[in-house]
């Protein structure tokens, strides 16, 4: 590990917005779809790494629920993409003890990238350490409002008291109960937004922007963002001085 870095101070929870893999095509020339499969080598370094460093959750927007507005070949070509890393990569799992995991309406993939979903997950079911997840056809103002139209739904069924609806509750109606929320939100390309992803579960995420495309974000690069984390101090609304008071 890199001798700068704090292991104890690390994220719990990374999420990422994995973005720029048609520019870095476009600067070379290349096709769209080049810098796809590029991206896909990127996912496989960064996730080995953040396995190795003991993250405990590790979440790549890799499809977004307005991506499917793409042209046609695009998407069809991040599909068949999206089906080989599954299949490719649940022997690795494996071996790392990853647990897989995707948020995202599912019901959109296609039913075979549905079944190779399914059936990772199933397979990895029993593992112990950082659980990936893969955020597909996802879009968060739709995951929330679909929170809402659940916990509507079972109160006019009498099976709710409305006054008991607190965070937590709406917290467990999500596509990421039982996934504490992200520390850390890394977005690379240059791009400055949220893009619909996770935006009630980052409230309190420390947000770091690269101007580097997702293809050649590396591990430097990921260490790099680990140690402006680590520079910064996480507030949640109090003082520095109330910060130094508190039990480590
Ligand atoms: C991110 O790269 C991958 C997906 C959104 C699927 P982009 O394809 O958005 O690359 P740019 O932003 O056009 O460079
Ligand atoms: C966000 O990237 C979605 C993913 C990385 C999968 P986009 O490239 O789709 O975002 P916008 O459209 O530039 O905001
Ligand atoms: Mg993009």
């Amino acid at each position: 590990m890199d001798k700068r870095l704090d292991p104890k101070k690390l994220p719990q929870h990374l999420a990422v917005i994995m973005d720029g893999n048609g520019r870095w095509a476009k600067q070379r020339m290349l096709r769209r779809i080049v810098g796809h499969q590029k991206g896909v080598e990127t996912v496989r370094v960064i996730v080995e790494e953040c396995s190795r460093l003991g993250i405990g959750y590790l979440t790549l927007f890799a499809f977004s629920a307005e991506n499917w507005l793409r042209p046609k070949a695009e998407v069809k070509a991040l599909m068949t993409l999206l089906k080989q890393y599954i299949r490719a990569e649940t022997g690795r799992m494996m071996q790392n003890d990853i647990r897989f995991n995707v948020i995202g309406n599912r019901g959109d993939l296609p039913p075979d990238i549905d079944r190779e979903i399914q059936s990772t997950i199933d397979k990895t079911s029993g593992n112990k350490g950082m659980l990936l997840t893969l955020a597909l056809s996802y879009g968060s103002r739709q995951e929330m409002v679909s929170a809402a139209r659940k916990l509507a739904t079972e109160a006019a069924a009498g099976r709710l008291d409305p006054a008991s609806i607190d965070e937590r509750a709406f917290g467990a109606s999500l596509f990421t109960v039982g996934i504490p929320d992200p520390d850390l939100l890394i977005r690379t390309s240059g791009e400055m937004r949220i893009s619909n992803f996770l935006l009630w579960q980052l409230a309190y995420a420390e947000l770091y922007f690269t101007d580097v495309n997702w293809p050649d974000f590396d591990r430097e690069e990921l260490m790099r963002a680990f140690r402006d984390f680590q520079s910064r101090e996480r507030r949640f609304g109090m003082t520095s001085e109330q910060l130094g008071q508190l039990p480590a």
